[in-house]
């Protein structure tokens, strides 16, 4: 080859990895391309990026996310595959499929995706996954975008975005939720959700089951429990309640603040955040609900939650310690306390002595949730034997000549509480 040749091939080469680069940056993927690696998808006005992400990258968990693009600080608003990671991004590939969903698989072995989108495509050959502008993450027909089969907006994980429409089916009975992650450190679904009950109120569950916080209703301007909505005019609001369904969803007004979403924390509250540029941090705008400590079983079984106390809210009662230190590192303090010295109870009794267990009494605390009540005729003396004679009693408290045994771990403690409701004195059982 000449110098002149070489020139040229040179040159091609060059234009050809323009070529790379350029549909690297695409906005969206079709059946020709794929994605992997530290490959991204942007959307074309360059807020979001959609691509493999790591919150802890010695972890070895590698994740298919949607996040803010122009924000310094990751902060995913979307994750795919939350509860089945990848170890390698480069053996994994996001494509379309077959059938016409888009898939994450493992690039060496063809087996099942690891994660579908799961749709009902009618047109297979041609779908398209487009990352828009606003974070929604939309697969549609690629030659009739009106045909959409599935969007991540109807499919939110712990983030809801400006836009997103929060619904509640009327005729299914299903509704939307976002669900907290399992810790700081892990968006695999934890035990906080945020959805949307069937009169059109959103509510905050633990486990899916004890709703602990709720916005009331719609009053067409706001909802009940949060008037100071009317008050700041940051936002617009949409509540509409059809025949099919009722939904919701917020807007923000500036145009320049895009950066502003509502999630559900591994606190167990919502928060509404905005980034501040100056500071380079998420600030926080609204809260709920307020109170760290009125979040269901926050500090799981035996743990105690205290308003007072600055860094964490939650510790472990007299005579416990941290069931998972690491997990409580990481915010989920769901595992609660174990206890230090196993009772007596239940244990050896054949030896000449028997240590009984003791009753420590907790002052000013909130009680723990289902008690088992006994009223009339029970004095303190009775009550506290009850306890003693059943192994699983593991508290009880003396009040209003009511007797209430506990049974098994407690939950939802709070020490230094001044809460007119519940409030008491707690005689835990401890091994002598
Ligand atoms: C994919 O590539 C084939 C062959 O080059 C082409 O015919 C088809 O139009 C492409 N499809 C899309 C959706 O780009
Ligand atoms: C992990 O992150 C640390 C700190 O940001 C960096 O120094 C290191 O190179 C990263 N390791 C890998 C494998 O990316
Ligand atoms: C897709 O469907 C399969 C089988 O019905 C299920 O195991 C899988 O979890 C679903 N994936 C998603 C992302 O919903
Ligand atoms: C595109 O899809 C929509 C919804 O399915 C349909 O109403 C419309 O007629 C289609 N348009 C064309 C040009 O096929
Ligand atoms: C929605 O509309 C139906 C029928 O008009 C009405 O009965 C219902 O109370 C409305 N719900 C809300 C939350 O406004
Ligand atoms: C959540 O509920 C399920 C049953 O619906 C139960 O098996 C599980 O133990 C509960 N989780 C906690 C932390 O209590
Ligand atoms: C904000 O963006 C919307 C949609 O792009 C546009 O209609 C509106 O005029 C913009 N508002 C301002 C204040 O720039
Ligand atoms: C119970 O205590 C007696 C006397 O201290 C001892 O001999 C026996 O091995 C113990 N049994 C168990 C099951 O620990
Ligand atoms: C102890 O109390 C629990 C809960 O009330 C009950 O299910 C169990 O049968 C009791 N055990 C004994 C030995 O009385
Ligand atoms: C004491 O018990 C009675 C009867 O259950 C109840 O009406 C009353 O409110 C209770 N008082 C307090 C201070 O809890």
């Amino acid at each position: 080859m000449t110098p002149r040749s070489i020139h040229i091939v040179l040159i091609i080469l060059f234009l050809i990895s323009l070529t790379i680069c350029a549909s690297l940056a695409s906005h969206s993927i079709t059946i020709n391309d794929s994605l992997s690696g530290d490959q991204k998808l942007t959307s074309r006005g360059g807020n979001f990026v959609l691509g493999f992400f790591t919150i802890d990258n010695s972890s070895g968990r590698y994740y298919i996310g949607i996040w803010y693009n122009k924000v310094s600080e990751l902060t995913p608003v979307w994750v795919a595959n939350r509860v089945t990671p990848v170890s390698d991004p480069t053996k994994s590939l996001l494509h379309i499929s077959h059938d016409g969903n888009l898939v994450l698989q493992d690039q060496l072995a063809k087996s099942s995706p690891i994660w579908s989108t799961n749709a009902t495509i009618s047109s297979s050959h041609s779908t398209i996954a487009v990352l828009q502008d606003n974070g929604n993450l939309v697969l549609s027909d690629g030659e009739n975008s009106s045909n959409v089969f599935w969007q991540s907006f109807e499919n939110p994980t712990h983030t809801w975005l400006p836009g997103a429409k929060i619904a509640f089916n009327k005729r299914t009975g299903v509704s939307q939720r976002l669900t907290s992650w399992k810790n700081s450190g892990n968006p695999a679904p934890g035990l906080f959700s945020y959805e949307m009950g069937q009169n059109g109120e959103f509510l905050i569950r633990w486990n899916m089951s004890k709703t602990y916080w709720t916005t009331g209703p719609w009053d067409g301007r706001s909802f009940s429990q949060i008037p100071q909505m009317t008050a700041h005019h940051m936002s617009d609001y949409t509540f509409v309640n059809s025949s099919e369904e009722i939904y919701f969803f917020y807007t923000i007004r500036d145009n320049a603040t895009i950066s502003s979403r509502v999630v559900m924390d591994v606190s167990g509250q919502m928060k509404m955040l905005m980034w501040a540029e100056e500071v380079r941090a998420w600030t926080q705008i609204s809260l709920a609900p307020e109170a760290q400590c009125q979040v269901t079983a926050l500090c799981g079984p035996f743990g105690s939650c205290n308003e007072q106390r600055l860094q964490r809210k939650c510790t472990c009662v007299m005579g416990f310690s941290e069931r998972s230190p690491k997990d409580w590192d990481l915010s989920d303090f769901s595992g609660g306390c174990t206890r230090n010295t196993p009772l007596q109870c239940g244990g050896n009794t054949s030896s000449a002595y028997v240590e009984q267990d003791k009753f420590l009494p907790i002052s000013s605390v909130r009680l723990p949730a289902d008690a088992q009540q006994f009223q009339a005729g029970i004095n303190v003396d009775e009550c506290e034997q009850a306890c003693l004679n059943n192994c699983s009693c593991t508290a009880y408290s003396y009040g209003n000549t009511t007797c209430s045994l506990w049974y098994g771990g407690l939950l939802n403690l709070q020490d230094e509480y001044d809460g007119a409701d519940g409030a008491g004195t707690l005689y835990l059982r401890l091994c002598h």
